[in-house]
């Protein structure tokens, strides 16, 4: 993966990431205002940035692709998760949903969404809790407890290969409206925002990692990390670039997050879920 022969390279790139984004944080104001978001146009060209993603990685994700994916042992556990009955009503997910989750092939690509009752953004992993405790009288999942992945993901692959199609409009908008300003929003010791790294120097060296654009950010969660070791959400990923920036990450479902995963999501519209998606 990361070669010998890249090391010069890589050490180059860095050099040049790390002082473009310091002559950036000097330079840009800071602004909260929701209205006054001015967004980043990307440094490198589209074209640019596929041959430093493919010349970064070559074909690691192919090879890691053709030794299987650790988090297809979880989906087979979250399948079966689904059909077992828990809870003082003597359900299962499959009693309501059908056998195999017939019933809910599809219904991952329009999360997260408003919900009225939560007068919120209600993401899946928050709707498969609340189906626990209001449909089935079960305790709800600790978020990123073993279960509460395996389940996610197994309802998240029922819509694999189809197009997220995520909805902002009416009572979503503010939600959305608010995900993107805290990802505009400059925070932590380094003052960096999200958008800095994602938008505006996607395509730059972070270190010894390419930073890569929002584009497929949130089309293939929960994935498996060679770095974790174990499958995860993409709000795990959320606080582990909250800690690199040394910015305090928030708890797992906090309104700040569901409202940024649909922002993120959104972006990522027309595109097709993967999962269980694999990165380094
Ligand atoms: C007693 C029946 C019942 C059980 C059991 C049940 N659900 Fe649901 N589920 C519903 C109903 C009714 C809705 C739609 C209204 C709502 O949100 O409560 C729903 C909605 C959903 C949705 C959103 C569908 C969409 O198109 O927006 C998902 C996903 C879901 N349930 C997953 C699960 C999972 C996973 C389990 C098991 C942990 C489960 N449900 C258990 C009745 C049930
Ligand atoms: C200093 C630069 C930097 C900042 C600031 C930053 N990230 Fe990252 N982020 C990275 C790097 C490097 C990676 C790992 C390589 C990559 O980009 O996929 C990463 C990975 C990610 C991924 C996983 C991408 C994938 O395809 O699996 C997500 C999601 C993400 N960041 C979201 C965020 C969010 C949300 C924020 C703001 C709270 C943020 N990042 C702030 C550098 C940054």
């Amino acid at each position: 993966m990361k070669s010998s022969v890249m090391r010069p390279l890589l050490v180059v790139l860095t050099i040049i990431g790390l002082t473009s984004l310091l002559i950036v944080s000097v330079s840009a104001g800071t602004d909260n205002n929701v209205k006054q978001i001015k967004e980043y146009t990307p440094s490198v060209s589209p074209e640019e940035y596929e041959r430093r993603y493919k010349e970064f990685y070559g074909d690691a994700t192919e090879q890691m692709a053709e030794e299987g994916n650790p988090g297809e042992l979880m989906l087979d556990d979250g399948e079966e998760l689904f059909h077992t009955v828990d809870g003082s009503k003597g359900k299962s997910c499959a009693s309501c949903h059908g056998e195999k989750g017939k019933g809910l092939v599809g219904a991952a690509t329009t999360f997260p969404k408003y919900d009225p009752e939560l007068k919120g953004i209600k993401t899946l992993a928050l709707q498969i809790n609340i189906c626990r405790e209001k449909n089935m009288g079960a305790k709800p999942l600790k978020y990123e407890s073993y279960d509460q992945l395996a389940l996610e993901l197994y309802v998240k692959s029922l819509s694999n290969g189809m197009p997220i199609n995520v909805s902002i409009d009416g009572p979503a908008r503010p939600f959305y409206e608010k995900g993107k300003a805290f990802y505009y929003k400059r925070q932590g010791q380094f003052n960096f925002n999200c958008a800095i790294c994602h938008v505006k120097y996607a395509g730059y060296m972070a270190r010894a990692n390419l930073i890569s654009n929002n584009r497929h950010h949130a089309d293939h969660w929960p994935s498996y990390r060679l770095k974790w070791g174990e499958v995860g959400s993409l709000q795990r990923r959320f606080r582990g670039c909250m800690k690199n920036t040394r910015t305090k990450p928030l708890p797992y479902q906090s309104e700040e997050y569901r409202n940024l995963e649909l922002y993120l999501t959104y972006i990522s519209n027309g595109l097709p879920i993967q999962v269980p998606g694999f990165r380094m």
